[in-house]
C-alpha cells in the first residue's frame, strides 16, 4: 500500500502488542457485497419529492442508494460477502469456528440467519461442510457486527484448534416512501475474517461503551420501516459517542497504550477515525464533537480560541434556550475551524467515500468506512485506527486497532469500479421494490444467491443461480 500520510502521528510499533506472549487477534481480511441496482438521489429522486439537490449531497452527503432487487434479502447479500471472502482468502468451511451475524434486518424472529446463510454456502461447498461451524445473530441495531466484533475476539484468543471466526455484517436500511429518513437508505454487506495474527488490523482489546434506553430509533414486531425521531437520533449518537469516548480514554490509559503527556490529547494517538455511517454528514457532527471534546482538554484549547473564541459556559446564561442557541452556533463555528477541518480531512473524511454512493447499511457501515481507506489505500503499517460504533437505543462502543506490515499483501477488491458497474433504477422501480410489489427480479441473478420462494409456512428457500 503506498497511502501517504498526512498529520503528524504518535502510532505505536506493531511489535509490541500484546506484550504478554498472546497472539494478537483482529481483521485478516474483508469483503463487501453491494446490490447490483442503485438509485441516483440528485436526479429524478430529487425532482420528485421536491428536495434540493444540493441538500442530499452536501447537507446529507449522500449520491446515491443501493436497492436490492426482487430475489435479494440481507440473508442473501449475507451469503454472497462470505462467499467472496471465502473465495479471496481461499478459506475451507472445516475452517470456520464461528460465524457471527450483525443485523437488525433479519429475515425470522427466531431462526439464526446464519442458518439461512450456511444452508446458501453448502449449496456451493456440499451439505454438511458448515457442520461444526457454530452461529449466532446479533441484534443491537447498527452496533450489533461490533459487538459480534468484540465477543468473536475473545473466543478467538482462547481457540487452541486452529480455527479462524467470521463476523458478517448486512442489512437494508428502510424507512417510510417520502419520510426524511428516505433518503438515509441504503443496503449491503460487510464480511470481516477474525484471525491470530491478522494481516490488516489487530484489535489492542480496548473497549469502551456507553449505553442508555432511548426512543431515537427502531422497529416494532412486525413492521417493515423504522421508526425514527430524526433529530433526537443524531443528538443520541453524539452523546453516546462522547460517553464510549470517554471509557475507552480511561481503559487506554489504565492499560498503558495511551497515555497522553502535558498537552497531548487522545486522538493525538489515532491515525484514523473510524465512525458509524448513517449518512456521511453524521461522520462530520460527529468528529466535530469528538474531536472539540478532546482538545479541550489539551494543548489545541488556546489555537482553537485563538481563533474562534472561548467556548460558551452553561452557568453564564440565564435562559437555557440563549445558552443552547449559543452552543449551537459554537459547535458550527468548531466544524469550520482551520484545526479541525484539517485533522477531519487527514483522519476522517476518506472513510465516508464508499457510502456516499452506496447509503446506510446500518451494522456494517463502519466497517464500509474501514474498505473505504482499503480502497484508497490510505492506511500504513503502524497507524492506529480508532472506531465509534453507534447502535440506536442505545449504545456505542470506541475501540482501537494496529495497522499490520502484512496490509500490502492482500489482493484489491476493486470496489469503486464494481460501483460504477451498477444498473441505475427508476424511481417508479425502486417504489415498487421498497413496497414489495416487485414480482420479477430487474436483473435476472447470475452466479449469486436468490431468494426462490417462501413457502406456506413463512420457511425460505434459497438457491445458488449459476
Ligand atoms: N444545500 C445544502 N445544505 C442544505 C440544504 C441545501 N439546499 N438544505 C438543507 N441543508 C442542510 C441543513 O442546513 C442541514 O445541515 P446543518 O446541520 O449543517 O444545518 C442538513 O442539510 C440536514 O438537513 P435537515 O436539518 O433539514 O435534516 P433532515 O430533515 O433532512 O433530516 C435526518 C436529516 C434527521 C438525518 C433524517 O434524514 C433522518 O431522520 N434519517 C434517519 C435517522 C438517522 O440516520 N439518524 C442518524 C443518527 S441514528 C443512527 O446513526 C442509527 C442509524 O443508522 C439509523
Amino acid at each position: 500500500m503506498t497511502g501517504k500520510k498526512e498529520m503528524p502521528t504518535m502510532s505505536r510499533s506493531t511489535e509490541d502488542m500484546p506484550k504478554d506472549g498472546r497472539q494478537a487477534v483482529g481483521i485478516d481480511d474483508i469483503s463487501v457485497y453491494v446490490p447490483g441496482l442503485v438509485l441516483p438521489l440528485t436526479g429524478e429522486f430529487s425532482q420528485k419529492r421536491g428536495i434540493d439537490p444540493g441538500k442530499l449531497v452536501k447537507g446529507i452527503g449522500i449520491e446515491q442508494m443501493a436497492v436490492p432487487d426482487a430475489h435479494e434479502d440481507a440473508a442473501t447479500m449475507a451469503a454472497m460477502s462470505l462467499l467472496d471472502l471465502m473465495k479471496r482468502s481461499h478459506i475451507r468451511p472445516e475452517e470456520i469456528g464461528k460465524i457471527y451475524v450483525g443485523t437488525e434486518s433479519s429475515t425470522d424472529e427466531a431462526k439464526a440467519m446464519g442458518t439461512y446463510v450456511i444452508g446458501m454456502l453448502e449449496k456451493v461447498y456440499g451439505r454438511g461442510s458448515f457442520q461444526e461451524c457454530s452461529t449466532v445473530e446479533f441484534k443491537a441495531a447498527c452496533i450489533g457486527t461490533t459487538f459480534a466484533l468484540e465477543n468473536l475476539s475473545y473466543w478467538l484468543a482462547g481457540e487452541d484448534e486452529g480455527k479462524i471466526g467470521v463476523v458478517i455484517a448486512s442489512d437494508v436500511a428502510k424507512y417510510p416512501l417520502a419520510s426524511p429518513g428516505e433518503y438515509t437508505q441504503g443496503a449491503g454487506s460487510v464480511a470481516l475474517l477474525l484471525k491470530k495474527n491478522p494481516r490488516i488490523l489487530a484489535l489492542e482489546q480496548i473497549y469502551g461503551s456507553f449505553t442508555r434506553d432511548e426512543n431515537d430509533f427502531f422497529r416494532p414486531m412486525g413492521c417493515k420501516t423504522a421508526v425514527v425521531n430524526g433529530k433526537h437520533s443524531n443528538q443520541c449518537y453524539l452523546d453516546a459517542v462522547i460517553g464510549a469516548f470517554d471509557s475507552f480514554a480511561q481503559r487506554a490509559a489504565r492499560k498503558g497504550a495511551i497515555v497522553p503527556g502535558e498537552g497531548q490529547c487522545v486522538t493525538d494517538f489515532i491515525d484514523h477515525q473510524l465512525f458509524h455511517i448513517p449518512y456521511p454528514r453524521m461522520v462530520e457532527y460527529a468528529s466535530a464533537a469528538v474531536f472539540r471534546h478532546d482538545w479541550m482538554k489539551g494543548s489545541q484549547k488556546k489555537e482553537i480560541e485563538g481563533e474562534i473564541g472561548p467556548e460558551p459556559k452553561a452557568q453564564d446564561f440565564r435562559d437555557p434556550a440563549e445558552y443552547q442557541a449559543k452552543e449551537a452556533a459554537y459547535s458550527r463555528s468548531f466544524a469550520r475551524s482551520s484545526q479541525f477541518l484539517q485533522v477531519y480531512s487527514a483522519k476522517v473524511r476518506d472513510t465516508a467515500t464508499l457510502s456516499r454512493k452506496i447509503g446506510n447499511i446500518y451494522t456494517g457501515s463502519i466497517y464500509l468506512g474501514l474498505a473505504s481507506l482499503l480502497e484508497l489505500e490510505r492506511l500504513l503499517a503502524g497507524q492506529r485506527l480508532g472506531f465509534a460504533a453507534y447502535g440506536s437505543g442505545c449504545s456505542a462502543l470506541f475501540f482501537s486497532a494496529i495497522v499490520q506490515p502484512d496490509i500490502g499483501s492482500l489482493p484489491r477488491r476493486g470496489l469503486i469500479e464494481r460501483l460504477e458497474e451498477r444498473r441505475q433504477i427508476t424511481l417508479s422501480d425502486y417504489e415498487k421494490l421498497h413496497e414489495g410489489m416487485m414480482e420479477e427480479s430487474l436483473v435476472t441473478p447470475e452466479m449469486e444467491f436468490a431468494l426462490s420462494k417462501i413457502d406456506h409456512q413463512g420457511y425460505r428457500h434459497y438457491e445458488f443461480v449459476d
